[in-house]
């Protein structure tokens, strides 16, 4: 048995900076199934020898200390090139032809991983099965496809139609890299590996959830893209659901792909629809100042470059414990955290002074940069009468001194040896854009709650921490706790 990895879109930047590092980093720690052969297409003219030029430059540059000219050598011998058009037919049967004579007999599991712009995926994965390259007479063929999944619902559901056509869903991985980060992964060890969570993992005990996705980088030459995307777009449909699924969902029955994404799109299906006022009063929006002035953006813009959503999963689990999903570019600091809020406890034991008075529990999970979490709980300050102080508990991931992998290392060996788990399935996808579209509709409208401008390197629109103020809370505005 052998692997090819096809990769359409061989010359963009993912591809250099993301994908091949990612697959040398596996191969130098002999994880990569031997042999796999990488094939990249792209329309560029390029020879296999003048690709390979170019990726020793960019994986170097992107590895860092990793990069070892002996073991780059050995893994760059399985790296190919073939020139191509996703609009020409010829083409790929000329590409099919080439992975015929490389693969040789043998039977081989191909992935063809569509790193091209997203317009291009429907015509790709057709031009595939035209050119017979989806049968899986000597081996598996599945499909890798990149973000954004459709732009809304209806474009969700065509894309999701038209590549049907071609692959079976089994054989359709549909990536959200924050699915392959360590801690999202152990998000499910912590709540259900251990006993001392899950039982306090309800609306018994927990007050509100906060999960913030903070950037501390601008929109940069993704003005164009980002304009007609906005936030909500391009991080709440995607990498901030699935941080509110993997938070919210019951155990899977078994730790297998079908079981877990099962458990994953109840909590969406579960989410409570806005109505009406809630529009306005469940959101607050925000754009950085100066956001206009960047490369391809107009000067009117009203996109928002930061959003906070208050959504609440309506189950037996989670009624009444509001899940405040907070995401900005500019803000004060680059961190992903997810915040667990306890209630505070029933009875005021040891005096009402503020001294005395316990402040709620609080586990905060480090998602980045460093991974880790923190809980903080109270103790008695030393040699005291009664006066409670919060104290932390750190544990820190990366401990062992180890660099954690890459999301896209996981990812892609897991498409690779054909492990759907970490990849989100179509009902998944447009369960987010059934909850994202409404609200992106309304957004536009006036229903919309008002654009608030915000300074660079804060923590959004000042109104966001009034707002959350208003319902008694706080925003936990903390970077890095580890
Ligand atoms: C991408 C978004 O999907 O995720 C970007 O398009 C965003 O706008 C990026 O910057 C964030 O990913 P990470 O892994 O750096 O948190």
């Amino acid at each position: 048995m052998s692997y090819t990895m096809v990769i359409f879109g061989a010359s963009g930047d993912l591809t250099s900076r993301k994908l091949i590092p990612a697959l040398y980093r596996q191969f130098q720690r002999g994880k990569l199934p031997k042999p796999t052969r990488i094939v990249g297409v792209a329309r560029s003219p390029f020879t296999s020898e003048q690709w390979r030029t170019q990726l020793t430059e960019s994986t170097a540059k992107y590895v860092k200390g990793d990069f070892h000219a002996d073991v780059w050598n050995a893994f760059a011998e399985n790296i190919h090139y073939h020139p191509g058009d996703i609009g020409n037919d010829d083409d790929f049967r000329k590409i099919g032809a080439f992975l015929n004579e490389i693969e040789g007999s043998i039977a081989t599991d191909r992935v063809y991983y569509l790193s091209t712009m997203p317009q291009l995926y429907a015509t790709a994965i057709a031009q595939l099965g035209k050119a017979g390259l989806n049968t899986e007479e000597n081996g598996r063929r599945r499909v890798v496809i990149e973000k954004p999944f459709g732009t809304d619902l209806s474009t969700a559901r065509q894309l999701n139609d038209s590549i049907h056509q071609t692959f079976r869903e089994d054989q359709i991985y549909r990536i959200d890299h924050y699915l392959g980060k360590e801690t999202v992964q152990n998000m499910l060890v912590l709540r259900f590996g251990n006993t001392i969570f899950e039982p306090l993992w309800n609306r018994n005990y927990i007050d509100h959830v906060q999960i913030t996705v903070a950037e501390e980088v601008k929109v940069g030459r993704r003005g164009d893209y980002y304009d007609k995307s906005g936030i909500l777009r391009d991080m709440f449909q995607n990498h901030i659901l699935q941080l509110m699924m993997v938070t919210a969902m019951e155990a899977p029955v078994r730790y297998t792909g079908e079981f877990v994404r099962d458990e994953k799109v109840k909590v969406l299906q579960a989410v409570r629809p806005y109505r009406g006022s809630d529009f306005a009063e469940n959101g607050v929006r925000g754009q950085y100042i100066g956001y206009c002035d960047e490369e391809g953006i107009p000067d009117d813009s009203q996109t928002e470059t930061f959003a906070v959503l208050k959504l609440y999963v309506d189950n037996w689990r989670w009624r009444g414990v509001p899940f405040y999903l907070r995401s900005g570019k500019a803000m004060s600091c680059r961190t992903t955290q997810i915040v667990i809020q306890f209630r505070e406890p029933p009875h005021m034991l040891f005096g009402e002074s503020k001294s005395c008075r316990p402040e709620a529990d609080r586990l905060v999970i480090q998602i980045q940069p460093a991974e880790g979490m923190q809980l903080h709980f109270q103790s008695k300050v030393p040699d005291s009468d009664m006066k409670l102080r919060l104290s932390e508990l750190d544990f820190r991931f990366d401990s062992s001194g180890k660099e954690l992998p890459d999301a896209y290392q996981r990812l892609l060996l897991d498409a690779l040896v054909g492990d759907p788990g970490l990849f989100a399935r179509s009902d998944e996808v447009e369960q987010a854009w059934r909850i994202i579209d409404p609200i992106i509709a309304a957004w536009k409208s006036p229903a919309a709650p008002t654009l608030h401008l915000y300074e660079p390197s804060m923590w959004g629109p000042t109104p966001s921490a009034e707002w959350m103020a208003e319902q008694g809370r706080n925003w936990f505005d903390v970077c890095p706790i580890i």
